[in-house]
């Protein structure tokens, strides 16, 4: 993937074995509208075979929507077997929310107590209801 401009990127390290988990987390902030270069970068190098893939941007104005379904996309044709795209508003300078506010973010709007057997599920228990 390139990024806005037509960039490539690299990503250090370029892999990384995560076959040990269900669910992979890509972190990473928004810049010209896309995630991140190295982030992107990262997905090309990479596999996620049977796993559930959570893309989390932080942002302040626009994330263009083509972008997350191009990295979707990506994601998928590396193995991944479902996707979901978060995202929080950092907000401008001298207004910028907290990272423990990002966090709280994540908690209410991820981890819901409620669907510990909803959003929680791994593609495994999924598979095997
Ligand atoms: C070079 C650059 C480009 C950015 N482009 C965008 C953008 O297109 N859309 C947007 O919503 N935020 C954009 N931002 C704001 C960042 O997404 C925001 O600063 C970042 O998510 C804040 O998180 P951080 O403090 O952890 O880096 C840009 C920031 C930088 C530095």
């Amino acid at each position: 993937m390139d990024d806005a401009r037509g960039v490539r990127a690299e990503a250090s390290p370029r892999s990384i074995d995560l076959s040990a988990y269900d669910t992979v987390w890509l972190v990473a902030p928004i810049w010209l509208y896309h995630p991140t270069p190295p982030i992107r970068a990262f997905v090309e190098n990479n596999r996620f075979d049977g796993q559930r893939v959570v893309l989390f941007n932080t942002y302040n104005s626009r994330i263009d929507q083509a972008s997350i379904t191009d990295f979707k996309r990506v994601v998928l044709l590396k193995g991944a077997c479902a996707f979901e795209h978060l995202s929080v508003r950092r907000g401008r300078m001298e207004s910028q929310v907290s990272p423990d506010e990002i966090l709280a973010a994540i908690d209410d709007r991820w981890f819901v107590p409620t669907s510990a057997e909803g959003s929680q599920q791994t593609c495994r228990s999924m598979r095997s209801e």
